[in-house]
């Protein structure tokens, strides 16, 4: 099927349970659905219930949209992500993204656990993204393009919005919440990465790897909505420390975390409000 065939379809399904019109799509990564309690829900829908699209199989990620307000500001609220490793096509990988886009989102505001790559990180520090490496996934827009979303050769110079940066930065200081700043990786995963992996993304100029968010982020650029994003530094990246890496840890130090990067998420939401 079309991809605009598959929008126009999952639109439907989802117009026929809600016609609420959100400002800020927020995509909540691995361990960080917690910020969802705090949200005053008006309707949600579960990814299953929607035709032709992907399910989350990863444990961690509920897989459903959550339609309502945190600080009032209305909001879709996408708890759980599908991820390329789970096998499905990089253009359903970015299939929520559009829906978002097309439901009126102006704002894409992207989480993620993620590894340290920079040495002066440590577990559990938060990052606000800058920029992002992706060219160790195929690109979203691979293939015909879809002109009525964007244009065919999108810029990426500028791909996380700087006032929007800076509304997360001014929200950490108004909280005392120490963030960092830097490029994040995506990898295809599902395994993590080799010592010598992790030395090259340094070398290239990552500070932290993970296996989602960059092809959200260009997708969401492709139809010119405005896209920040913070990482939930999980654990330190593969030789970065000499502890194997796992899932339990990542889910671990993102439950610790969650609070803090929760009332980061919705102080920033809330300054997001009047633009
Ligand atoms: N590598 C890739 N993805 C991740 C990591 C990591 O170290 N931590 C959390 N997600």
């Amino acid at each position: 099927m079309k991809i605009l065939d598959k929008l126009e379809l999952a639109l439907a399904d989802i117009r026929k349970k809600t016609d609420f019109v959100p400002k800020i799509g927020l995509v909540l990564g691995s361990g960080l659905g917690g910020l969802a309690d705090d949200m005053d829900i008006v309707s949600e829908i579960s990814y299953s219930e929607i035709s032709d699209f992907p399910i989350s199989t990863v444990s961690g990620h509920a897989g459903k949209f959550l339609f309502g307000y945190i600080e009032d500001v209305p909001v879709v609220v996408m708890q759980g992500r599908v991820h390329y490793y789970e096998g499905y096509d990089i253009h359903d990988v970015v299939l929520p993204i559009r829906i978002m886009g097309l439901l009126g989102a102006k704002i894409l505001f992207l989480t993620n656990a993620a590894g340290g790559i920079r040495r002066d990180f440590s577990k559990g520090c938060l990052m606000v993204i800058r920029d992002h490496i992706s060219s160790l996934v195929p690109s979203p827009l691979i293939g015909p393009n879809i002109d009525e979303l964007g244009v065919r050769f999108p810029d990426m110079s500028c791909v996380y919005d700087e006032e929007l940066c800076t509304i997360i930065k001014n929200s950490a200081n108004e909280l005392s919440i120490n963030v960092e700043e830097g490029v994040y990786i995506q990898t295809s995963g599902p395994n993590y990465e080799t010592p010598a992996e992790i030395r090259a993304y340094s070398l290239w100029g990552a500070d932290a790897v993970g296996m989602s968010t960059a092809c959200e982020a260009m997708t969401a650029r492709h139809m010119g909505i405005r896209v920040c994003g913070i990482s939930c530094i999980t654990n330190m990246a593969a030789g970065i420390s000499d502890a194997p890496l796992s899932h339990a840890e990542v889910k671990e130090t993102a439950d610790r975390v969650g609070k803090e990067f929760a009332s980061l998420v919705k102080h920033s939401v809330s300054k997001m409000k009047s633009l």
